[in-house]
């Protein structure tokens, strides 16, 4: 999916992560909480998130607009765990959104965790884990022939959904 954030000074910025799991309580992804995006979502805790599915129907877009919390360390830990074991070295070695002089230097950052745990299991890094987009509107675009698309838009003010349809 996109997820869009925004620093204080309203500067946006996008970029593709894995949705891992959509429940009631909203959407989840996992990243580098030192990175970029999580500097721009603690400045302004509030994201979009965007899907586009261009063979189902005649083309299928999903918008999602909401706040965003980090998930439970717990939560974190058990994805953390679950992933292969290149992954989790990764994780720990790479200083995501930081400039990188050249590939060696990952390399060799790589090598070093790889050392550091040898044989044994990789924890999670502290500045690793998940977030939770709570979505507060969410529009379900559906292509259809001669631009005539379908815009349904689920909009959420005092606790309570309400639906509604926009021109396309
Ligand atoms: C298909 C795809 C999936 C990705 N999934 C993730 C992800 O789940 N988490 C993540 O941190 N970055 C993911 N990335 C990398 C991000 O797009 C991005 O390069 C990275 O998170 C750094 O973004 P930032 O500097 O804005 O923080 C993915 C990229 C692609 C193309």
């Amino acid at each position: 999916m996109t997820l869009a954030t925004a620093d204080a000074h309203g500067r946006v910025s996008a970029r593709i992560v894995l949705l891992k799991s959509v429940d009631v309580d909203g959407f989840r992804f996992f990243t580098n909480y030192e990175s970029d995006k999580a500097a721009q979502i603690a400045e302004h805790p509030q994201v979009a998130l965007c899907f586009h599915w261009k063979l189902l129907r005649e083309g299928v877009q999903v918008r999602v607009e909401g706040d965003i919390v980090k998930v439970s360390a717990a939560e974190s830990d058990a994805y953390f765990a679950s992933r292969p074991r290149g992954s989790q070295i990764g994780a720990w070695a790479s200083p995501q959104s930081q400039p990188l002089p050249d590939r060696g230097a990952f390399e060799a950052r790589i090598a070093e965790f790889e050392r550091r745990f040898d044989g044994g299991p990789v924890p999670r890094p502290p500045h690793w884990g998940g977030y939770l987009v709570r979505p507060d509107r969410i529009e379900f675009w559906y292509g259809a022939r001669f631009r005539l698309h379908e815009r349904v838009r689920y909009e959420k003010t005092d606790g309570v959904w309400m639906r509604g349809m926009l021109y396309p």
